[in-house]
């Protein structure tokens, strides 16, 4: 019984911190672009900016700026840890940060 308990527990402390990982990488964009960039103020304005498109980071053209270290302009690039988590979260399908 224990052991199902510590389980599940173990299980429940997983998917929260997934939950909150996969939407790190819209907090990055938004905290990093939003200075110069109006479409970058929140997540809809993100999304209806058309430079994301969900799952497809290859074809988002805000993940080609991060990636090959065009922006955010005049600030220190994405580190590799940070590319990771907005590569990750556009690949999730881009969803929506909890709040
Ligand atoms: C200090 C201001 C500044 C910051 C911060 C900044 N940008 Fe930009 N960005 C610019 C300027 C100025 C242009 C237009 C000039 C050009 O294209 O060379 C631009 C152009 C772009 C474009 C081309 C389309 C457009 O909207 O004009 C994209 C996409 C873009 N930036 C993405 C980003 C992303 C993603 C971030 C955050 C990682 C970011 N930018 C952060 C100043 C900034």
């Amino acid at each position: 019984m224990k052991v199902i308990l510590a389980f599940t527990l173990f299980l429940i402390v997983a998917l929260v911190a997934a939950e909150a990982q996969s939407s790190k990488g819209a907090d990055l964009i938004i905290a990093r672009c939003s200075g110069c960039h109006g479409w970058a103020s929140d997540y809809d304005s993100l999304m209806a900016s058309g430079g994301i498109v969900p799952g497809k980071p290859g074809s988002s053209i805000v993940w080609t700026m991060i990636s090959s270290g065009s922006m955010p302009r005049g600030g220190p690039a994405f580190t590799s840890k940070e590319r990771r988590l907005v590569y990750d979260w556009i690949a999730a399908g881009a969803p929506r940060p909890a709040q």
